[in-house]
């Protein structure tokens, strides 16, 4: 199939890059590599031995995605792009409402100018907000507690309704659980902006020496150990559920929103037992304040995406530290020092 990758340099984008090039199908990947650098497509092509062509862009403008749709002629869309951090939504919420739900309607558009009609959005388990029950099924009720989690619940609402004005369109939410992980090379991965938000890429940073030791957010919450517990998957898994989401959406029409996790929760001091073991280095902790906006629990149902797309996650926690751990150390600074 030909598809367009938007936000394919970035990290899950990349990712799954490798794996549709390995099938193989035909991309054009749209980034404008806000959050992202050419250095990770130069690797995805050695790594996959395939060539590809990269417009450099904004999902905004609609020009550009003319010129895009015009010469590449996409069946389908893989849509990545987008602004992803919890703390800055808050900051600069018209940002992130003009980038995520202004730019997704843009590339709709367009894919309704050029007669596409199969798109794969990035959601996120975010969309759900707090619990009222675990795990979380796609029928949970939606509340997304900030900026950020609501672009994404609008993009969802925006794209049903578009899919429902058309009788031969279709588009999967994929909504991803905790993504971590790397590729088993080494030469792709995470390469957060700055101190990490989030756990893991923040334990490797330690591990490798770059920050002193883990801020652990709470060791009061209602779990096994008392710090916070969340679905981590690893994102070669999460790169084949958009395989079989392409897959699927091309065979169907309609509007299908699907968890993407492993169904098992690992708490914050199981990740950090598991990263010493797959690095072999101490990672200090200092226990410290809950976060604002954090939860006790987050766990994915996974039998819909079993049903609809004949997906199942395959890694354990230690994979994911393994293979973060490879590409961490092998990459003290991320792509900066190629
Ligand atoms: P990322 O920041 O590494 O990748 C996003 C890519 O999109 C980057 O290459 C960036 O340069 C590009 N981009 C951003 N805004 C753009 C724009 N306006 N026009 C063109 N390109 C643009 O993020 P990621 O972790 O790979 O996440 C990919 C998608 O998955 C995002 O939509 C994110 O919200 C969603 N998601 C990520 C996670 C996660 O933990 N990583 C969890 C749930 C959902
Ligand atoms: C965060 C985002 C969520 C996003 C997800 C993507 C928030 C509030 N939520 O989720 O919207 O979809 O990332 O992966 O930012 N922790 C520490 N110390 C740290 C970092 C994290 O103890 O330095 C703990 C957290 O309290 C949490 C767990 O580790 O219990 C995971 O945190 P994180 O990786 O930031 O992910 P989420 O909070 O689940």
């Amino acid at each position: 199939m030909r598809i367009l990758v938007t936000g394919g340099a970035g990290y899950i984008g990349s990712h799954t890059l490798l794996q549709l090039l390995r099938k193989p199908h035909e991309v054009l990947v749209l980034d404008n590599f806000s959050n992202s650098t050419p250095e990770a497509l130069k690797r995805v092509k050695q790594l996959a031995n395939a060539d590809f062509e990269i417009c450099e862009g904004d999902i905004q403008d609609g020009t550009r995605l003319d010129t895009a749709f015009r010469a590449f002629r996409p069946e389908a869309v893989i849509h990545f792009a987008g602004l992803k951090a919890v703390g800055d939504s808050h900051e600069t919420p018209l940002e992130y409402y003009a980038q995520n739900v202004s730019g997704s309607i843009e590339l709709l558009k367009a894919m309704q100018r050029h007669d596409c009609r199969r798109i794969v959005f990035s959601s996120s388990a975010t969309v759900y907000g707090e619990a009222r029950y675990l795990p979380f099924d796609e029928h949970h009720p939606l509340q997304p507690t900030n900026p950020y989690g609501r672009t994404k619940y609008f993009i969802e609402e925006i794209m049903r309704d578009w899919v429902a004005s058309r009788q031969d369109a279709s588009a999967v939410l994929l909504r991803y659980f905790n993504p971590v992980g790397a590729d088993a090379s080494g030469r792709i991965g995470e390469d957060p902006n700055g101190i990490p938000n989030n756990l893991v890429p923040y334990i490797a940073q330690v591990a490798v020496g770059r920050l002193q030791h883990l801020n652990v957010f709470g060791d009061d919450y209602d779990t096994r150990d008392g710090t916070g517990e969340r679905d981590y998957i690893h994102v070669d898994d999460l790169a084949r559920a958009h395989l079989a989401a392409i897959e699927f959406a091309a065979a169907v029409t309609g509007c299908e929103a699907i968890n993407v996790g492993t169904g098992r929760g690992a708490t914050v001091l199981e990740m950090v037992k598991a990263f010493e073991r797959a690095s072999g280095r101490a990672v200090p902790c200092k226990i410290g304040p809950r976060r604002d906006g954090d939860v006790a629990r987050m766990l994915a149902a996974v039998d819909k995406a079993a049903r609809l797309l004949g997906w199942n996650a395959t890694h354990d926690i230690d994979s994911m530290c393994r293979t973060t751990w490879n590409w961490q150390s092998a990459n003290p600074q991320g792509y900066l020092q190629a």
